[in-house]
């Protein structure tokens, strides 16, 4: 098995100038393969030659191209740039032949021989199974009412063999012909959504055709599987974050409607891209901390808990504030993704690409590095930052240090070999 691709990379931005990692071309290379296996996809279903299925174009082939190991095996990763060069230069050139007549045999000559003699790579490394849902995209939007509800539904469906915290040790784990995964090993995040998708709603199978998993396509509904992935990825999120101290894998802010100064937005968190946030959930009677011009300021609601706690003096500080989150859900959601640790006296840094990134601890009045919980292997490493030049981050508090690591250490994910 090919070891695990790094699923964090970041560019490093401070420090002294790092030479080009192979993630930074391979990157771009591999997202462009699957935009065009995508379009692909979407131009033949609008032909009408694909079927839809689960309310998508299905992939029709039994494999796709995937970048999955490319990020780990430069040589192949060269040779496929080199193929898909090859096979532009053949493109012009036949282009060239339908309007340069006096050349056109040399010209399609030449367009016919390219792609013959370019070095391919190994298809073993770049073709791996597909399923008719791998090009499949999730209509959740990873809503905080999704993550709830996927909650739900692993507790009566899943946790029996993958445990109640998806580590792979639910009470019927050892009766399973092979041991359950463990969710906060890498696997969920290598995957992409369409192919967890297919796993759950069809059940996984070994190299023999037996089945290992059974799968839930009668029992549950297309919306409910997805709601089951956004789950499934909070949850590991979370579990990483209470066992390893970090968020080994990024996770994005569970989207919830967002109240600024009685204007409500939808779920959609598209519309708070560009910012950087900050969520409050205050201790009962502690005012909301001062605004900062930095970030956009937003107090998390705790759920009343019976009528009483609603109204009069028990109003908490943050009804009052001029951006709140006001839905049991996100509450819920985010209780997850922290790790089912208390919530209250908390705060969150979510950077301006929608990635939560540090979490403070409950009662911490200032901000410190140690707090960010989502940071790239390379900002791990103190020795990537260190050197003779000055730290341009002295001089500022806490808060700005941690603004401006997370602002030269962006979240580049990568799932499925690509880059999001
Ligand atoms: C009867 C036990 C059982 C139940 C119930 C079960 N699983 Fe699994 N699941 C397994 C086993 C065993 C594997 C490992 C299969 C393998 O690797 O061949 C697995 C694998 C998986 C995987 C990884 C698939 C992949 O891409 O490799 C996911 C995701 C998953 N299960 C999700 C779920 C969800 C969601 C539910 C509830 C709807 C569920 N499972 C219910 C036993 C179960």
């Amino acid at each position: 098995m090919p070891p695990t691709p790094a699923m964090h990379v970041a560019r490093a931005d401070t420090g002294p100038r790092s030479p080009m990692t192979a993630a930074d071309w391979v990157s771009p290379l591999i997202a462009g393969l699957h935009w065009l296996q995508w379009h692909a996809l979407q131009a033949l279903a609008a032909l009408g030659a694909i079927d839809a299925v689960a309310g998508q174009p299905g992939w029709p082939l039994d494999w796709r191209v995937s970048g999955e190991h490319l990020l780990i095996d430069a040589p192949n990763a060269r040779r496929l740039a080199f193929g898909v060069l090859a096979l532009m230069i053949a493109a012009g050139l036949a282009g060239m032949a339908v309007v340069c007549r006096r050349r056109r045999g040399w010209l399609l000559g030449a367009a016919a021989a390219l792609p013959v003699f370019a070095p391919w790579p190994d298809p073993a490394v770049v073709l791996v199974p597909a399923h008719p849902t791998s090009f499949h995209r999730s209509p959740t939007g990873f809503s905080a009412h999704a993550i709830v509800a996927g909650h739900t539904l692993y507790e009566t469906h899943c946790a029996a063999c993958h445990g109640a915290t998806g580590r792979g040790d639910g009470p019927v784990a050892t009766q399973q012909p092979v041991w359950p995964p463990d969710f906060i090993g890498p696997l969920l995040w290598r995957r992409g959504d369409g192919d967890l998708f297919w796993h759950i709603r069809e059940g996984v199978t070994d190299r023999h055709g037996r089945e290992t998993m059974p799968g839930f396509g009668r029992m549950l509904n297309d919306t409910e599987v997805w709601q089951l992935i956004d789950f499934l990825r909070a949850q590991s999120a979370g579990q990483s974050l209470r066992l390893a101290g970090a968020w080994r894998h990024p996770i994005r802010l569970p989207a919830s409607a967002i109240d600024c100064a009685g204007q409500s937005s939808s779920t959609d968190v598209r519309p708070w891209l560009g910012q950087r946030l900050r969520l409050v959930a205050p201790a009962a009677g502690q005012p909301m901390p001062i605004e900062d011009p930095r970030l956009v300021t937003i107090a998390l609601v705790a759920p009343s808990h019976g009528a009483a706690s609603a109204v009069g003096a028990e109003r908490h500080a943050e009804r009052h504030a001029d951006c709140r989150i006001d839905d049991a859900s996100a509450w819920a959601a985010l209780a997850l993704v922290t790790g089912d640790a208390p919530l209250a006296d908390r705060q969150w840094l979510v950077d301006r690409a929608g990635w939560l990134r540090a979490v403070s601890a409950p009662g911490s009045r200032g901000w410190s590095d140690d707090d960010l919980v989502c940071r790239s292997e390379r900002s791990d490493r103190p020795e990537a930052s260190a050197g003779a030049r000055r730290d341009p981050r002295d001089g500022l508090d806490g808060l700005g240090r941690l603004l401006a690591t997370i602002d030269a250490d962006p979240v580049r994910l990568v799932r499925d070999g690509r880059v999001h």
